[in-house]
């Protein structure tokens, strides 16, 4: 079998969909990778690097993607590519299969078995698949360094001859995987940081990681697989009248509340914004899904009043290598998990496959994507 691994398209997009880590394993159990020449070069991989791992260097793209069997990437191949793949190949990527109609009937019309990273379950046996959270993880991360670099205030408590400097305050909304990661990360640059969420489920997470809980613990906001379920706009009310002082005392806010498959929430609304301090910074990593402030324009800096709010959609792009090889990994697992003895082995009635291949056989395969591209026609 052979897995092609294709330099990434997208503009900006510096991470790689398989490490040479990753290849050596594949190699050893008996497939045949190839690699785009130069496509880890960004991450931070270079031919060479693949070259040790077994894999081979193929410097002409069409070559490479006509000849496999399996095409791993991050995000998608860009269309032209789709046509050139063989008939009955699978593909691995993240796909955005909810909100990409198109593409996803075009890997079906080229008959591809395409496998969304973004539907594999949030169960145990995935938990090593799980791309969501180890991106969210770097995004979190680079989140805070992203605030406190553009603040101009320091995160810790500094007692100096020049005098004594208080710590920044840092209010983070939404405690699940990038949230919990921001939490971590502005305590550990010595934030006074407060956690807020409507999962009563993560109480215990926030305060474990030495922030103060300043959530809402919403008994109906504890949907299915770990995520959160939209709540009334009541409720909704009531958490814009809790949030609107905390936002006001904060210097730095970072939001990563969502619902999948859903608009993000409004947490924070211009009259907030209005009422924050000179100097505050808002990052909106819901700004892809539409932001959890409601001033928030992805990939733009807006300034109102006296903060900027930031809504970058390639955090975890900005973290490479770290997000290059977390990445790969779960990419591995699903790759040792659809192949055996070396030959793709797609077990369509296993759950993880059900929840992740969306289409098949010229097919779309999945109940939701396709509602979603009926919808769109
Ligand atoms: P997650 O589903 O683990 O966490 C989202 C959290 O938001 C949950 O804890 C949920 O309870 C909470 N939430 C939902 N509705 C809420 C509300 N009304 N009020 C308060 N909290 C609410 O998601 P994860 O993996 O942590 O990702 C978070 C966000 O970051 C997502 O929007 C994801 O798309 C985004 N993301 C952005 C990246 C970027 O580069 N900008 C990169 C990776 C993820």
């Amino acid at each position: 079998m052979k897995i092609a691994v294709p330099k990434e398209a997208g503009q900006g997009e510096r991470r790689v969909a398989l490490v040479p880590e990753s290849a050596a394993r594949l190699v050893k159990a008996g497939m045949a990778v190839a690699v785009e020449d130069g496509a880890g070069s960004e991450a931070g991989f270079d031919n060479d690097a693949y070259e040790s791992a077994g894999a081979t260097i193929v410097g002409t793209r069409q070559g490479l993607l006509s000849d496999a069997d399996l095409v791993l990437s991050v995000r998608q191949l860009p269309d032209v590519d789709i046509p050139v793949l063989k008939n009955g190949a699978a593909q691995i990527g993240m796909l955005r299969p909810l909100t990409s109609p198109e593409h996803v009937n075009l890997l079906a019309r080229a008959g591809v078995s395409a496998l969304a990273m973004e539907l594999v379950p949030r169960i145990t046996r995935a938990q090593k698949m799980d791309s969501l959270s180890s991106q969210a993880t770097a995004a979190g991360y680079k989140a805070v360094l992203l605030a406190a670099a553009g603040h101009g205030k320091f995160f810790p408590m500094l007692m100096t001859a020049a005098g004594t400097v208080p710590p920044a305050r840092v209010l983070v909304l939404g405690a699940g995987v990038a949230g919990l990661q921001a939490i971590a990360t502005a305590r550990r640059l010595g934030a006074v940081v407060q956690g807020f969420d409507i999962r009563p489920a993560v109480k215990e997470q926030v305060e474990s990681l030495g922030a103060q809980w300043v959530g809402m613990e919403l008994a109906e906001a504890e949907g299915t697989g770990g995520y959160a379920a939209e709540v009334s706009e009541e409720t909704q009310r009531q958490e814009h009248e809790h949030l609107a002082k905390l936002i006001a005392d904060a210097d730095v806010v970072i939001t990563t509340a969502q619902i999948p498959g859903r608009p993000a929430p409004v947490l924070i609304t211009t009259d907030m914004v209005d009422g924050m301090k000179a100097g505050s910074v808002i990052v909106d990593l819901a700004a892809e899904s539409g932001g959890n402030c409601e001033l928030t324009r992805p990939d733009e800096e807006v300034r109102h009043g006296r903060a900027r709010i930031l809504g970058p959609t390639d955090l975890a792009g900005g973290t490479q290598i770290h997000a290059s090889q977390m990445y790969s990994r779960n990419v591995e697992a699903l790759v040792q998990h659809i192949t055996k003895d070396g030959a793709l082995n797609i077990d369509r009635e296993d759950e993880i496959v059900r929840e992740c291949l969306i289409t098949d056989a010229g097919q779309i395969v999945h109940p939701r994507v396709s509602a979603t591209v009926q919808q769109e026609r």
